[in-house]
């Protein structure tokens, strides 16, 4: 439950038609018991949701450990029957494993697939290079049309398991082409502590798997400080913005509603 991390932003603001109780919180599918799985399925389990591990061996001793540990009627069971039982499926198998993993979880039709690859390899100066043309998300998004896939990155597992522990909270983009799905999605990276930040339409994963890209930077460049994460809210472009420098985007009545972020709105200061 270790290791590296990721973030970043937009709007932030809450989620009502996506609140629920504790007890109504939906059944998630966990697909993979790796370093992410195992973070993200206790932390749900504890915010009242019902956890269901997807994993190739659903019996193995690590599993039903990790089961037990989540507590809230979990279960392990395989990769397809897990998604099939739930509303909202999170997908955390090694990138060069997830389109083989994606196409064969059975009809997702509905269902908000969560995508948090990072589909990276090392090019020749060191440096990362992405996998894929698009993104993992887009491409995760045409092996399932049904399905409502939403992107977001999370943060390390380190930082899932003890959100606070750098004194703040990390952000989180959340991207989706579908408004509901964003928001419900928002909530859940709410609950894991984190700061949903709203980053747009689908297609800007390739933006947030970029940024996840330079968050390896100090780390390859075998620096002692690495860095996390959080955006400093400001309404600063909201008081000088002219609107004929861009139109607003064509879906802004549609807008998705993200936590309030713990912050005073300010007034615009005078000219
Ligand atoms: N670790 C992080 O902090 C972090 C942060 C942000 C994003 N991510 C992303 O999250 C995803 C998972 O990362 P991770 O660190 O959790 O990986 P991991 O520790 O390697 O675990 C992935 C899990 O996926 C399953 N799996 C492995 N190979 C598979 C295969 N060939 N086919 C099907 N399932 C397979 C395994 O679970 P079973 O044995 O139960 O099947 C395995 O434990 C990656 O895309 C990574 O980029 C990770």
């Amino acid at each position: 439950m270790l290791k590296y991390a990721a973030i970043l932003s937009l709007f932030l603001l809450s989620a009502n038609s996506a609140q629920l109780s504790a007890t109504e919180r939906e059944t998630v599918a966990i697909i993979g018991t790796g370093d992410m799985g195992d973070s993200i399925g206790p932390k749900l389990a504890e915010k009242g949701y019902r956890v269901i591990y997807g994993s190739r061996d659903p019996a193995d001793a690590s599993v039903r450990q990790l089961v037990a540990l989540t507590g809230n009627n979990a279960q392990a069971t395989t990769q397809q029957e897990a998604a099939q039982q739930a509303d909202i499926v999170v997908l955390v198998v090694p990138w060069p494993a997830m389109e083989q993993v994606a196409k064969n979880l059975g009809k997702l039709d509905g269902k908000i697939l969560i995508d948090v690859s990072i589909p990276i390899r090392q090019a020749e100066d060191g440096y990362l290079e992405s996998m894929v043309s698009t993104s993992s998300a887009q491409l995760i998004q045409g092996w399932n049309p049904g399905a409502r896939v939403v992107k977001t990155l999370l943060a390390g597992s380190n930082v899932i398991d003890d959100p606070m522990a750098l004194g703040g909270r990390v952000t989180s983009f959340v991207a989706a082409d579908d408004r509901n799905a964003k928001e419900i999605v928002a909530r859940i990276v709410s609950d894991l502590g984190l700061e949903p930040l709203d980053a747009g339409p689908l297609r800007h994963a390739q933006e947030i798997e970029a940024w996840a890209r330079l968050w390896f930077v100090p780390v390859l460049q075998k620096r002692k400080q690495g860095f996390e994460l959080a955006v400093l809210p400001s309404n600063y472009w909201h008081c000088i913005w002219q609107d004929e420098w861009y139109a607003p985007v064509s879906d802004s009545e549609n807008l998705a509603v993200f936590p309030d972020p713990e912050v005073p709105s300010k007034p615009c200061p005078s000219k």
